[in-house]
């Protein structure tokens, strides 16, 4: 097949609504590495490695021998029967998260792990309001949608009613119209008025992305979440730190919330724990695992070949130091981002993010102050750079954030690379 027919078929067959990137999508065959190749070999640096999943490069060949070992072994059995891949990785992360967060539930998506943690803190609580914060996104199931907080991904006319909708720390847009650090984090003051005017005055618990991926890499400022969680905490919730994005030494620290001094009572994970396969997990304490009293399956969680790919993942995440390499290397990329602000000062409004998750937002006019996003500039510096030959991510409520994240085992010529095309990229949409 070539591309041209995989994009008519795909038009033919797949809902319309599935979202894809570019005014002619790539057809991605093959990747190594932080390459990928489409159907007539033309090649791209991959800086966004399948959303913020690829943590340790495509095709690793360390992840790729357990995962042929382990499908040649056993690919399928469900959660009704223990296996060893299963109790090795949960054993793993309950070493690598925090606290006392020991009890896993593994499931198949981003999606229902969220679901499985508003559940147990509903659970676990006894109440039934949570919090989620604007600008957030959860996933595509009713639950998911009501949690998410941006309207191109809400599709449903109604939503989960125990879901609130905190402020959003956007400190480049805040919703209070002040400043950070003299707005004393007033937005995470907020949670509290918000508790007592729209709930019943307890709460379940607040689910929140350390740094907002799909609303375009939002980052709050370093005392957010510790005031958030001891509001919530006093009316009777619990924290819950969304992982999805920000786990695996995404970051430059195993996990987002490590940067904010919380610990959190639950945490979910996806997308970059198995390099690739399909895999999810929540993990929380002992008691809050005690309070799910009815049976519980999943027929693909803790699939073993899933868990295959996320102890190797794991494995070479360590033996390589790539929590380490991330933070190294996102200085590196911060820098050469925050070079091209100061080159184009009119559009290149903000560069926000942590370790390998940096984001650029695209406006008006900054020299101005005209904030206005700017899209369209947004939709042309994804054609740009995909001429070429540089994958990035766009996102934000409006569609004028970009999302760049490299494998966690990326080096500096590549990182060097990308910037020179995102210069050349941004010069051509800023004339
Ligand atoms: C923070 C966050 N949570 C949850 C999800 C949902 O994950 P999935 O797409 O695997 O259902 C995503 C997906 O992008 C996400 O970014």
């Amino acid at each position: 097949m070539t591309s041209e027919e995989v994009r008519q078929k795909h038009n033919s067959y797949l809902f319309p609504a599935t979202l894809q990137y570019y005014n002619e999508p790539i057809v991605v065959a093959e990747g190594k590495g932080s390459r990928v190749t489409d159907m007539e070999g033309n090649s791209y640096l991959d800086f966004f490695g399948g959303i913020l999943t690829i943590s340790v490069g495509h095709a690793n060949d360390d992840v790729n021998r357990e995962v042929v070992a382990q499908v040649s072994r056993l690919s399928h059995i469900s959660t009704l029967y223990p296996t060893a891949p299963l109790v090795e990785l949960a054993e793993k992360l309950a070493h690598i998260t925090p606290g006392s967060l020991d009890k896993c539930c593994f499931v198949g998506s981003g999606t229902e792990a969220d679901e499985t943690a508003v559940m147990m803190a509903q659970l676990y609580t006894g109440n039934a309001e949570i919090i989620a914060l604007r600008h957030g996104y959860s996933g595509r199931s009713f639950l998911a949608q009501s949690l998410t907080a941006l309207s191109s991904w809400r599709a449903l006319p109604t939503q989960v009613s125990a879901v609130k909708h905190a402020l959003s720390p956007y400190c480049y847009r805040c919703p209070l119209k002040l400043t950070y650090p003299d707005c004393g984090v007033a937005c995470a003051e907020d949670v509290e008025e918000l508790i007592r005017t729209t709930t019943t005055g307890k709460v379940a618990g607040i689910l929140v992305e350390p740094i907002q991926g799909v609303g375009g890499f939002i980052t709050p400022p370093k005392e957010y979440f510790e005031i958030v969680a001891e509001i919530v905490r006093k009316y009777g919730g619990v924290f819950i730190s969304d992982e999805v994005q920000t786990g695996f030494g995404r970051t430059g620290k195993m996990w987002g919330i490590d940067h904010y001094n919380v610990e959190p009572d639950m945490m979910t994970m996806a997308k970059g724990i198995a390099n690739g396969l399909p895999l999810a997990a929540v993990i929380t304490t002992g008691p809050i695992a005690e309070s799910l009293t009815k049976n519980t399956i999943s027929t693909f969680g803790g699939n073993p070949v899933s868990c295959a790919a996320a102890n190797a993942t794991i494995g070479v995440i360590e033996r390589d130091n790539l929590v380490q390499n991330a933070g190294a290397m996102g200085e590196i990329l911060r820098e050469g981002l925050e070079a091209l602000k100061k080159k184009y000062p009119k559009i290149l409004g903000d560069v926000r993010g942590m370790g390998l998750m940096q984001g650029l937002e695209l406006v008006a006019d900054e020299t101005i102050q005209d904030r206005t996003p700017n899209s369209q500039a947004a939709g042309q510096l994804m054609e740009e750079t995909k001429k070429r030959g540089l994958l990035i991510g766009r996102g934000g409520l409006y569609g004028n954030a970009m999302r760049i994240a490299p494998a966690l085992n990326i080096g500096v010529d590549e990182i060097e690379e990308a910037l020179a095309i995102l210069d050349e990229s941004m010069k051509a949409v800023a004339q």
